[in-house]
């Protein structure tokens, strides 16, 4: 198959790049490739893919917040492009989107159609990239909503927390913010499973299991062999930034387990990456995460 992958330099991207390796890929990233430039839309359409995989996305969260001109142009317009492109010449279309599409104001699970409630600019931008392809793909989509990612390479939640830990004998972390910890090449695996069902539709794919900022950094410590480091669980609201996070965006994978793609769960994942030393894949670091 030839695929092309967008952000393939970013956190996911580049382990996506590494789990779809048999097959002749086309990985675009900034500065060559600017999904915002209509120009690339013709570019990606003449490449004729049968599948692209869209992870490039202004992530920044609280950039969105300072700069909604950008979070749109990127995260909607850019993602148009894409899709337009793949429209054009039958391909099918992987779009990542995120838990942040939620309000997170129910204690409950959210489940893959439940309805939309985006609360921060970065979360309208990302909504509104997955109405686009939904609009243009008709039925030829996947739309795959994940969460608190963590991978090589990437300025994530595990290197904040480990860097913070460096520098001060005390860590103040979020207890009321939860969340499904997932690790890059755990979920480009499960992504590469499932579009060879070519079962379109939407899923939601992180790691097993939820958990607070708080217990998320404390498994982090723990982990790091530092378990005594003194964390302290306060209010996100205690910490000030330009955006506020959903506090219970937390994802229930129903629609994957149906097709037997399950990821093991967020504690083996993050003792595998940490093992492995943060940053044992190829590439340059990526861009300031969403946390
Ligand atoms: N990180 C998380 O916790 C998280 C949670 C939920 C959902 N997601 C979603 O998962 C996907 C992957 O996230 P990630 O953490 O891998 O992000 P990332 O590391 O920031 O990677 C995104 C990539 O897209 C590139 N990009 C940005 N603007 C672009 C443009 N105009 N044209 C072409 N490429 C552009 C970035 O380049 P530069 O680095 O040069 O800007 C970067 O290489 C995104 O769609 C994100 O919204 C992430």
């Amino acid at each position: 198959m030839r695929i092309a992958i967008t952000g393939a330099r970013g956190q996911l991207g580049r382990q996506l790049m590494a789990a779809f390796a048999g097959h002749e890929l086309w990985g675009l990233d900034l500065p060559e490739e600017d999904i915002t430039q209509p120009a690339m839309s013709g570019r990606l359409a003449a490449w004729r893919p049968d599948l692209v995989l869209h992870a490039a996305a202004y992530t920044d969260v609280d950039g969105c917040e300072r700069d909604p001109e950008l979070a749109f142009r990127v995260n909607a317009v850019g993602t148009q492009h894409v899709a337009l492109a793949a429209q054009q010449v039958g391909a099918a279309m992987l779009y990542i989107s995120t838990n942040e599409v939620f309000d997170g104001t129910r204690r409950d699970l959210y489940r893959e159609w439940d309805q939309l409630s985006p609360m921060s600019i970065y979360a309208r931008s990302k909504a509104a990239g997955e109405q686009i392809v939904r609009d243009l793909l008709a039925g030829r989509f996947y739309i795959v909503r994940i969460a608190w990612l963590f991978g090589p390479g990437g300025n994530n939640f595990v290197t904040k927390i480990l860097a913070a830990a460096e520098k001060t004998a005390a860590l103040r972390v979020a207890a009321d913010e939860f969340g499904n910890p997932t690790y890059a090449a755990d979920l480009a695996a499960a992504i590469g499973r499932l579009v060879a069902t070519g079962h379109f539709g939407i899923y939601h794919l992180t790691n097993t299991g939820f958990c607070s900022r708080y217990e998320f950094a404390r498994e982090i410590m723990r982990l790091a062999g530092r378990p005594d480091l003194p964390i302290t669980p306060i209010l996100s609201a205690e910490w000030p930034r330009p955006s506020r996070p959903p506090l219970h965006a937390v994802l229930a994978n129903t629609a994957a387990a149906s097709l037997g793609i399950v990821l093991r769960s967020w504690q083996d994942a993050l003792a595998d990456y940490m093992a492995a030393g943060l940053s044992n894949s190829p590439g340059s670091p990526g861009s300031l995460c969403s946390l």
